[in-house]
């Protein structure tokens, strides 16, 4: 069998950890595989070693100057987010390094606990587990995408008996069809939401960039919900600059998160209005979805891009849902090197805001 080689980065400003690192893993480099490792100081030398170089795996220390804690981890995940991470961490940083974990770190060790064997098993574990998780989301991909064929032929079956083409139907049976026919869109719907995740969680998101003015967009995307709008009552306002905003992303990517933020916005209110507005920074633009709805509580806001995490359901009509929104949302900006974040209390109101670079 051909030796195995794995391109690990090693984030660490102390030479003395580093060269310990190091020195480890070339004596866990055996007959079926080797580790070949590169140290960079800072996460601003990461980044750029990231942006150029293929690596298989990052071992980042918790404690540089420039980010302390969870800042370290959170910065390499935005740049990388498929990238399997292992904290180093000081005994005093445990906890921290036991949250990333459930933020999606592999692993971790502890600084001055670290021996060959204790390095060796935790990277294997991590690499082959990260390589599992890979094949795992390419299969449920695999098997979602063959869902949506026989779907679309009884989806399209139905269609033709709903338009009258086998002939008339009573209104009884036109109420029933079209109840399978709404079920049917809604698990359509249902299937590109879950390929799209997929996608992202195999960094397979494939931008069609483009140069498009922001505001227009934003006021077609707006539009689009009058009508939901005034059945529910409430207003929908838009603050736009006088002058188009161009940008260079994906306009199919962005438009699926404006149409994410504002049906949020416009399902989880009363009364009140819902505003889209835009703010040009120079170099990257804002945008903002606010609404007077319930609002989204501090600790329900840690959790809130993840995947399938509904709060606080009142089980009202129309706001049915799977929770995948949001955490596509996240992807897309994450694919753009934009950013998405949320301003809210319980009760009065959220706000979304995402800024992409132009
Ligand atoms: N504007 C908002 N106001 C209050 N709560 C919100 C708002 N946007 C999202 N949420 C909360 O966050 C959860 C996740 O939102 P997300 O868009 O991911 O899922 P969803 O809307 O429930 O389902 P889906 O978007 O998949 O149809 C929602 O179920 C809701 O509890
Ligand atoms: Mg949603």
């Amino acid at each position: 069998m051909a030796q195995e080689i794995y391109h690990i980065l090693i984030i660490e400003d102390r030479e003395d950890d580093a060269l310990l690192m190091q020195k480890l893993l070339l004596k866990c480099s055996g007959v079926d595989e080797s580790f070949q490792t590169v140290q960079t100081r800072s996460l601003s030398e990461a980044f750029q070693a990231l942006s150029q170089d293929h690596f298989d795996l990052v071992l980042l220390d918790l404690s540089l100057p420039e980010a302390q804690d969870f800042r370290a981890f959170e910065s390499i995940r935005a740049v990388a987010p498929h990238m399997p991470i292992v904290i180093c961490a000081g005994i005093q940083h445990e906890k921290v390094a036991v949250d990333a974990i459930s933020k999606g770190a592999q692993d971790y060790l502890i600084k001055g606990k670290i021996d060959q064997q204790n390095l060796a098993r935790v990277l294997r574990y991590a690499l082959h587990r990260s390589k599992f998780e890979k094949m795992r989301q390419e299969f449920v991909g695999m098997i979602v995408h063959e869902l949506r064929s026989p779907l679309v032929v009884s989806m399209d079956s139905v269609a033709q008996i709903l338009e009258g083409i086998l002939g008339e139907i009573t209104p009884d049976q036109k109420l029933f069809l079209t109840m399978a026919h709404d079920n049917m869109n809604r698990l359509n719907l249902l299937i590109d939401d879950i390929l799209d995740m997929t996608k992202m969680e195999l960094g397979a998101i494939d931008l069609k960039k483009s140069t498009f003015d922001l505001v227009e967009l934003v006021k077609q995307i707006t539009a689009n919900f009058s009508s939901q709008a005034r059945k529910k009552n409430i207003e929908l306002k838009m603050q736009m600059p006088e002058m188009p905003v161009y940008v260079y992303a994906d306009p199919e990517k962005i438009q699926q998160v404006l149409i994410n933020l504002i049906s949020n916005a416009v399902k989880f209110i009363e009364s009140g209005y819902v505003e889209a507005s835009i703010i040009d920074q120079g170099a990257f633009v804002e945008c903002r979805i606010k609404d007077t709805g319930y609002g989204i509580s501090q600790e329900d806001q840690k959790r809130l891009f993840d995947k399938f995490k509904q709060f606080g359901r009142r089980n009202k009509k129309g706001q049915k849902g799977t929770g995948l929104g949001l955490a596509i949302c996240k992807g897309i900006m994450d694919a753009h090197q934009g950013a998405i974040r949320v301003e809210s209390s319980e009760g009065s109101g959220a706000c979304f805001i995402f800024t992409i670079p132009k």
